[in-house]
């Protein structure tokens, strides 16, 4: 009889990639996935360990699985409750003691074992743990996607961290870099694509240190990655995150100019614009060298839109530090960004700083500094206006006889277009620039406008 699974992902979009890749590997155990938590035989947590908040999460929806759990339990029936993702990788020990409900904590890089795992859970009573880091990549073990992808895929090229930013915990959580062999990620985009996808997003935790092996017995960038996959038919879009700074290499933003279907919009974080913060983060770059990587790929490539990530009231922070980030932001006028509080992340060197900053202050700081990104963020969508952006129809809009897509830029577009098919690509005419999204119409009609 077919059995539920019901995911929960938190966090990243590699743990996006990651619960489609668990549905996978529980499928030929007959396994559906549902979205309904009441009544499945399995809930897996996928779980995000970037931030403290992030790391609790996980506590307070145990809190309340253990009731459904229990009632499952009441009716004769089982729920298999599985911890999955960085808090599972960090916390392992932790979640057993403290949830006895959870009958699997398994690491993120081990998933692909969960079908034994299940078993084993199933013949002791619960209580199973697997956060080891396996040699063999699990991407070998991992069956094809059987699910239908959305016009737009997750594609992980790449996985772990060896750059140990002081503050963050993806090192010890996801492990040293990994990068996958170019056949098997060109097989794997293939298959998205004939499963319907239009748009695919190659994702890594440093994804521009990517270093895969070739049939040719060459390494590969990922600029060639990229120029290469831009060959395959059925394909529109490219994109790729999350890069890191000092991996911006020629062939990156050779690609850059020359991949059509490279999309002009580079998520990039910088964390601070202080270069004496940016050295106790451990970053190994200084706010002038991000600004000429900025400006490289700026000349290589005009209209590049660029997004980032910040982090305000890192220990010892002072108020002409938080300004240097404020100057940054302002020099380089973010399409897009996000910025957080710091939060102090156990066995990161970080955490052993003294010099923290009072949350009155980080607050007021991220208030400042959310104000000046999110004008920024405004005049870039307002700036659209009058243009004809190319369009990835992904669904229908929020109200019938509306189209939703995407711009170049990730812009969210709503259009009044009620025959407009997902994965078409359809020439839009911005009217209307707002905080978080645009407006536009067709600017021709479907058929004439398509790509
Ligand atoms: N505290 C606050 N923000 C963090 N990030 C990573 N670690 C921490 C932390 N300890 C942010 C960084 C990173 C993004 C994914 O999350 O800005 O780029
Ligand atoms: Fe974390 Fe990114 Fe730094 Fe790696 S590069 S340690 S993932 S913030």
């Amino acid at each position: 009889m077919a059995k539920t699974v019901h995911i929960k992902t938190y966090g990243c979009q590699m743990n996006a990639y990651d619960s489609g890749r668990m549905a996978d590997v529980l499928a030929p155990l007959g396994y559906r996935t549902t979205e309904v938590v009441e009544g499945a035989d399995m809930v897996i947590l996928n779980t995000c360990h970037i931030r403290e908040k992030a790391g609790e999460k996980v506590f307070s929806d145990l809190g309340r699985l253990r009731p459904l759990k229990q009632a499952r339990e009441a009716a004769g029936a089982a729920m298999t409750i599985v911890v999955a993702g960085c808090t599972a990788q960090a916390e392992g020990e932790e979640l057993r003691r403290r949830a006895p409900i959870v009958d699997v904590v398994v690491g993120p890089l081990a998933y692909h074992r969960l079908p034994e795992l299940v078993a084993q859970a199933v013949r002791q009573g619960g209580g199973v743990l697997d956060t080891d880091m396996p040699a063999e990549p699990k991407f070998d073990a991992l069956p094809a996607q059987s699910a239908r992808p959305g016009v737009s895929a997750f594609l992980t090229v790449q996985e772990g961290c060896d750059k140990f930013c002081s503050f963050c915990v993806v090192p010890y959580t996801r492990g040293a870099e990994y990068s996958r062999p170019v056949a098997e990620i060109v097989d794997e985009a293939r298959h998205l694509l004939d499963l319907g996808a239009r748009e695919i997003v190659l994702l890594g935790q440093n994804v521009n240190a990517y270093r895969g092996a070739a049939t040719d017995g060459t390494s590969w960038s990922l600029g060639r990655l990229i120029e290469r996959l831009a060959e395959l038919p059925g394909l529109s879009r490219l994109r790729y995150t999350t890069s890191h700074p000092l991996d911006v290499d020629d062939a990156l933003v050779a690609a850059h100019r020359d991949v059509p279907a490279l999309m002009p919009f580079l998520h990039l974080p910088v964390q601070s614009g202080s270069d004496r913060i940016l050295a106790a983060m451990n970053r190994r770059h200084d706010a002038a060298t991000y600004l000429r990587v900025i400006e490289r790929l700026r000349k290589a490539q005009p209209a590049l839109a660029f997004s980032s990530d910040f982090i305000v009231g890192f220990p010892g922070e002072s108020e002409r530090d938080f300004q240097a980030t404020m100057a940054l932001v302002r020099e380089v006028g973010f399409a897009q960004a996000f910025s957080f509080k710091y939060s102090a992340r156990p066995g990161t060197p970080a955490a052993n700083l003294d010099l923290r900053i009072d949350d009155a202050t980080a607050t007021a700081r991220l208030h400042a500094l959310q104000a000046q990104l999110w004008q920024d963020q405004e005049a870039f969508n307002r700036a659209q206006v009058g243009r004809v952006l190319p369009v990835l129809i992904d669904g229908p809009g929020r109200h019938s006889g509306q189209v939703h897509g995407r711009s170049p830029y990730m812009q969210a577009v709503h259009a009044e277009a009620s025959t407009v098919e997902p994965g078409t690509m359809v020439a839009m005419r911005i009217v209307e620039g707002r905080l978080n999204s645009l407006v536009g119409e067709p600017a021709a009609p479907p058929a004439a406008a398509a790509a």
